[in-house]
């Protein structure tokens, strides 16, 4: 066993466990909520669409905005216009990124209706000449996040990772997806190796990591250098944590409940500096959607936060939620209750992130 770490360009990735780009989730509260717990080497923002940025729409500039001390971080740009996409880059870079990176994975019908995300895979002569505009434009790291390919007929994402090395692509990160996949199905981690031995860069391998054994796995059937977990951070938002500390040969930490409960309601404080009072109460109730998938009586908690038409009322059924977990014997968290039951408490609910995907 040895530590999970590797270089991009000048910049250490250490622990190599990256929190995945969520659109609608990993915000400026969430990155600093998952960074704060530890195992987390690089954090990476939503995706900012490039064309939105560099014509100065101020949502776009709320979703490039960094945290004071999250370093590195990666921007996260999609789009199909060299010139645009060099734009943003700039713009990104100026606003603090230590890497910029780049989305041919997104398989949503918004984005790759406007043919960017997933779509570039189809295009790879236009996303050759995105990746050459981007690095001409900025001195920092340029780092490409992909699917497989857009269907199981055309797995190019090997072709694709050599062009974008080419052209000077730093580290590559692979969804074990096809587009044409959605969420459907179950990531495979094996093809993702064929990407890896296409380039020389580290590569990441993705989807359908929720546990230490899940990475172990992963990475041995990819051969990838690290990890990127997406979904598996709101059902666990220690599980980078755990990877890293596995890796690295010290013991598991176990969350107990009231740590489990002071890091939610944290968040949701997170999330309160960032946000209107209007606009939280909705926040909060969306991401609780979020972070009940796959958790014990997480149907529980939503019932409990779905009426509350405050703040406090949230709190207070937050509370509530862990005591009735107390008095079902959780005491001592949840793991041991995921790797029992892997199958009943899986998060990866493949219908509602399908309905997402279709959304984002
Ligand atoms: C709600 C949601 C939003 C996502 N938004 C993005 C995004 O903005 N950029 C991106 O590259 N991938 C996005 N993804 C894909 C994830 O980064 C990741 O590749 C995928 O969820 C598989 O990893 P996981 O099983 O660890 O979640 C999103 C996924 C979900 C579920």
């Amino acid at each position: 066993m040895r530590p999970l770490a590797f270089d991009v360009e000048h910049l250490r990735i250490a622990p190599a466990c990256v929190l995945a780009p969520m659109e609608g989730i990993t915000d400026r509260p969430f990155r600093t909520l998952v960074r704060g717990l530890g195992g987390c080497g690089l954090t990476v923002t939503e995706f900012v669409s490039s064309e939105a940025l560099s014509r100065n729409v101020a949502k776009a500039w709320n979703m490039a905005a960094l945290g004071a001390d999250e370093h590195p971080v990666s921007i996260q740009i999609y789009g199909r216009d060299p010139i645009r996409m060099a734009e943003a880059a700039r713009m990104s870079a100026d606003l603090g990124a230590d890497i910029i990176d780049l989305n041919l994975g997104c398989p949503s019908k918004t984005v790759t209706g406007g043919c960017a995300g997933s779509a570039l895979l189809r295009e790879p002569s236009l996303a050759q000449q995105l990746f050459r505009s981007v690095r001409q434009a900025i001195t920092i790291p340029m780092t490409v996040k992909m699917r497989l390919g857009w269907d199981w007929d055309c797995i190019n994402s090997p072709e694709v990772a050599h062009i974008a090395e080419q052209e000077g692509a730093a580290m590559i990160a692979v969804h074990g997806r096809t587009r044409n996949d959605m969420y459907r199905g179950q990531a495979n981690w094996r093809v993702v190796g064929a990407v890896k031995k296409a380039v020389k860069v580290p590569v990441l391998v993705n989807g359908d990591i929720l546990t230490v054994d899940d990475a172990v796995r992963a990475l041995d059937e990819s051969g990838a250098d690290g990890v990127m977990v997406g979904r598996g951070t709101l059902r666990d938002p220690w599980i980078l944590r755990a990877i890293a500390d596995h890796f690295a040969g010290l013991p598991a930490f176990e969350p107990g409940l009231d740590e489990r409960r002071d890091v939610l309601l944290r968040y949701f404080d997170l999330i309160r500096t960032d946000l209107s009072d209007r606009a939280v109460i909705g926040k909060l109730k969306k991401v609780t959607g979020y972070f009940t998938r796959g958790l014990p009586f997480g149907a529980r908690l939503r019932e409990l936060i779905f009426p509350a038409q405050d703040i406090t009322a949230i709190y207070e059924a937050v509370r509530i939620y862990f005591e009735l977990l107390a008095t079902h014997d959780l005491r001592d968290g949840f793991r041991r209750v995921f790797a029992d039951t892997e199958q009943k408490y899986s998060p990866n609910d493949s219908r509602s992130f399908d309905r997402e995907g279709e959304q984002l």
